[in-house]
C-alpha cells in the first residue's frame, strides 16, 4: 500500500456572475488525476502556473474541498473531516508554502510561530514547548536566539527554514512542498534543497514536491508527474522524464530550464526556440478537440504520456 494513492481527483470551482451571482460555469482546476506517494519518496509535481498543481496541494493537504476521486492515506479516504480526524491526518501530514513572508504570521514570535501546531496538537508544559522549540531550531540551522524574532529579521532562505521547523514540528509523515524554493536566489535554492533532503534522511519524510521549474526537481524527485490544464500529460521515472521526454509539453518545460552555464546558453535557447516552434505548429496533435490534453497511455512499465495511440507510435519512431 502507497502512502498516498489519489483517484481521479477533481476540483473544480464555480464561476459565479450575474445579477443573481449564480453559478454560470466552472475552472476545472483539477480534472481527474492519479498519482501515488511511497513512503519516505520525494514526488514532484511540475507544471506552468496555472495548471493546478496548489489546488492539488491544498485538496492533499485537506485545505480543499474535492468534486469527486478519492484521496488514500494509508488505504484510508481523507476527503472526508471525519476520516481525517480518525487517522490524525492534520498532525501526519504539513504544508509549506513558497512565499514565507505572507505564510508566516509577521505580527508572532519564531517562538509562537513554530508552537502553534504543538500547541494544536500536543499538550507540552511551557517549559518543555519552548525545549521542543529550540531543538526544532537547532535541526534547521538557526541559532537560539530566534526565538523571540519576527519573520520580517530573517532573509527568505532562513525563513523558509522557520516555515520547514513549524512544519516537521509534530513528526508528520508527509509534508507538501509547493514551490519551496521559488522565491530564493539560486545558491539559497540549493541550500534549502539539501536540508530538505537531510531533514528527509533524519525523520524519514516523504515530500509532495511541487514546482514550475524541472531543473529544481531534478535533484529531488526519483518519481515525477507533470501537470498541464489540469489534468497529467506525462508520468515516471526521473529518466523517462529528462532522458525520453514523449510530450511537447514536458519538452517545453525542459527546454525551460535556466543554463547558468554561458557557454551552453546559446545552445539551450536555440533549443527553446525550435520547441516552441513545434508547440505552435503542431500542439492541435497533442491536445483534443477542446484543446485539453488525452488521457494517459502506458509505454513502459513506468513511464505513461497523454498521446492519441497513432501519435505515439510516431514519437516512439
Ligand atoms: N479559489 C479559487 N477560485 C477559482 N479559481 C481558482 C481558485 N484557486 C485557483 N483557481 C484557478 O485554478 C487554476 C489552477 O490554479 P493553481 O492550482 O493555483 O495552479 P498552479 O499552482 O499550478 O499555478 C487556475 O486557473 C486558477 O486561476
Ligand atoms: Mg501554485
Amino acid at each position: 500500500m502507497s502512502l498516498i494513492e489519489i483517484k481521479d481527483l477533481k476540483v473544480h470551482y464555480p464561476i459565479r456572475s450575474g445579477f443573481l451571482n449564480r453559478i454560470t460555469d466552472q475552472v476545472k482546476a483539477v480534472d481527474g488525476i492519479n498519482f501515488n506517494i511511497e513512503a519516505g519518496e520525494t514526488y514532484g509535481l511540475v507544471g506552468e502556473s496555472g495548471s493546478g498543481k496548489s489546488t492539488t496541494g491544498k485538496a492533499v493537504v485537506g485545505l480543499e474541498n474535492v468534486t469527486s476521486g478519492t484521496i488514500k492515506y494509508k488505504g484510508v479516504d481523507i476527503t472526508e473531516t471525519n476520516a481525517r480526524h480518525n487517522v490524525k491526518y492534520n498532525q501526519n501530514v504539513q504544508m509549506i508554502f513558497q512565499d514565507s513572508l505572507s505564510s508566516l504570521n509577521s505580527r508572532k514570535r519564531v517562538l509562537d510561530i513554530i508552537a502553534e501546531p504543538l500547541r494544536n496538537f500536543q499538550h507540552l508544559s511551557i517549559e518543555d514547548e519552548k525545549i521542543r522549540v529550540l531543538q526544532l531550531l537547532e535541526t534547521v540551522g538557526l541559532n537560539p536566539d530566534s526565538l523571540y524574532k519576527y519573520p520580517h529579521q530573517f532573509s527568505g532562505g532562513q525563513r523558509q527554514r522557520i516555515g520547514i521547523a513549524r512544519a516537521v514540528a509534530t513528526n508528520p509523515e508527509l509534508i507538501i512542498a509547493d514551490e519551496p524554493v521559488s522565491a530564493l536566489d539560486l545558491s539559497v535554492q540549493a541550500q534549502v534543497l539539501n536540508f530538505m533532503k537531510k531533514i528527509q534522511r533524519d525523520f524519514g519524510i516523504s515530500y509532495l514536491f511541487i514546482s514550475h521549474d524541472l531543473g529544481v526537481v531534478r535533484h529531488m524527485c526519483q518519481n515525477i508527474a507533470i501537470m498541464n490544464k489540469g489534468r497529467l500529460v506525462e508520468v515516471g521515472t526521473r529518466e523517462d522524464i529528462y532522458e525520453n521526454p514523449l510530450h511537447i509539453y514536458t519538452k517545453r518545460l525542459l527546454a525551460a530550464i535556466p543554463e547558468v552555464d554561458v557557454v551552453k546558453r546559446q545552445e539551450r535557447q536555440q533549443q527553446r526556440k525550435e520547441i516552441e516552434r513545434v508547440y505552435q505548429e503542431e500542439s492541435s496533435q497533442y491536445y483534443d478537440d477542446e484543446g485539453l490534453p488525452y488521457p494517459l497511455v502506458q509505454v513502459t512499465p513506468t513511464h505513461f504520456v497523454a498521446l492519441p495511440k497513432a501519435q505515439l507510435i510516431d514519437q516512439l519512431k
